[in-house]
């Protein structure tokens, strides 16, 4: 049975993690395009957290909104699509949380192709790790990079889930792996890169051979990034932890060296195929999708707060209706 009402987190304005709180809402209506999701479970982002600070004064976003990018849970009404009732799905990108509502709630209206089948016997919490994390990093490496096991590469900005997810994808394949941090005390965290480095903001010219760079910091450290990877070498700029969003009086015949290629990757669309071919590697490879906490629904405030202190080391996922 599909209740009337469902607990969710609704925005309206600038939200102070704090203030977050968990109200009684309409279950969405089903209609046709679109599918039903009981979520069991959803990873924060990056995103939701300059959405609730900044983004949501923008006019294309929805409003009231329930945020969140990404979920995983089960089907419970199908609609018109193919999919059935109880099958494991995964929902991402697309307007999520921003033009439509989003995961911070017990169910969601999706459209069809915005979901995904999933076929893994993982646990709810570590499935909901997996979506926006591995596909960013999956596209940036593979799509974006041509990441090849001979290759160097540098993460910039290694110490988020995306940076952890992207080390242990390259490291998996046999790449040497640079990562970096802007603080000291998280160098431990990049065990599992060959080399961790503390930015500084000034890499160019330290290391020698790198031929892909992941930027995760974004146009802030872009200009020095490019100057780290050998001629012939690729940078996708994929980030913007460092808070810097655009790069006014970009020229690119200054900004980009000689021999060097610049791309980006746009999380925003997912298909079936890829999401398939994350499963089977990560399958194939037997990794584990890193969780670096897990909340219950009800300690969402503590989980955004989490999220806003930089305090997890890693994906943040919440579990809805599941025990942790
Ligand atoms: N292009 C796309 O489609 C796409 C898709 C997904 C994510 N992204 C972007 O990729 C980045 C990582 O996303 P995420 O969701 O994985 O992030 P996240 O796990 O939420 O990580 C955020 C954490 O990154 C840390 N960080 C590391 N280096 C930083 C630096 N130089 N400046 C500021 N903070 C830094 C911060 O903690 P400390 O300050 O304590 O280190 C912060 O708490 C974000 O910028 C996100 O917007 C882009």
């Amino acid at each position: 049975m599909i209740p009337k009402t469902m607990k969710a987190v609704v925005l309206n304005n600038v939200t102070k993690a704090s203030d977050i709180t968990l109200t009684d809402f309409p279950v969405p209506k089903i209609k046709p395009g679109w599918v039903l999701v009981k979520i069991k479970a959803f990873g924060l982002n990056h995103s939701e957290q300059i959405l609730r600070l900044s983004e949501i004064q923008a006019n294309y976003i929805q409003k009231p909104i329930i945020p969140g990018i990404e979920c995983v849970g089960e089907i419970v009404d199908a609609s018109d699509s193919n999919f059935t009732i109880g099958q494991k799905v995964t929902a991402l990108m697309e307007g999520m949380g921003r033009s439509f509502d989003g995961s911070y709630a017990e169910y969601a209206l999706v459209p069809i192709q915005n979901v995904f089948a999933i076929h893994s016997e993982l646990p709810w919490a570590r499935l909901a790790a997996i979506p926006e994390t591995y596909f960013t990093a999956w596209g940036s490496l593979f799509e974006c990079l041509d990441l090849k096991p001979e290759d160097t590469l540098l993460i910039r900005g290694g110490t988020c889930a995306l940076g952890y997810a992207a080390i242990q994808i390259a490291k998996s394949i046999g790449c040497k792996v640079i990562a970096t941090t802007h603080k000291k005390e998280k160098l431990l965290f990049l065990h599992e890169a060959d080399e961790a480095i503390l930015d500084t903001g000034t890499l160019a010219g330290t290391r020698s051979n790198i031929t892909k760079a992941l930027e995760l910091v974004g146009p802030k450290t872009l200009y020095d990034t490019l100057r780290c990877v050998e001629k012939g070498g690729i940078v996708c700029n994929t980030g913007i932890l460092g808070g810097l969003y655009v790069l006014n009086n970009f020229d690119p015949i200054k900004f980009i060296p000689n021999g060097v290629y610049l791309s980006s990757f746009f999380s925003n669309y997912p298909t079936q195929e890829t999401i398939d071919d994350i499963y089977f590697f990560l399958t194939e490879h037997k990794l584990t999708p890193y969780v670096g906490k897990i909340f219950s629904f009800s300690e969402i405030t503590k989980a955004c707060i989490a999220m806003d202190s930089g305090t997890v080391n890693g994906k943040i996922v919440v579990t809805v209706n599941e025990s942790i």
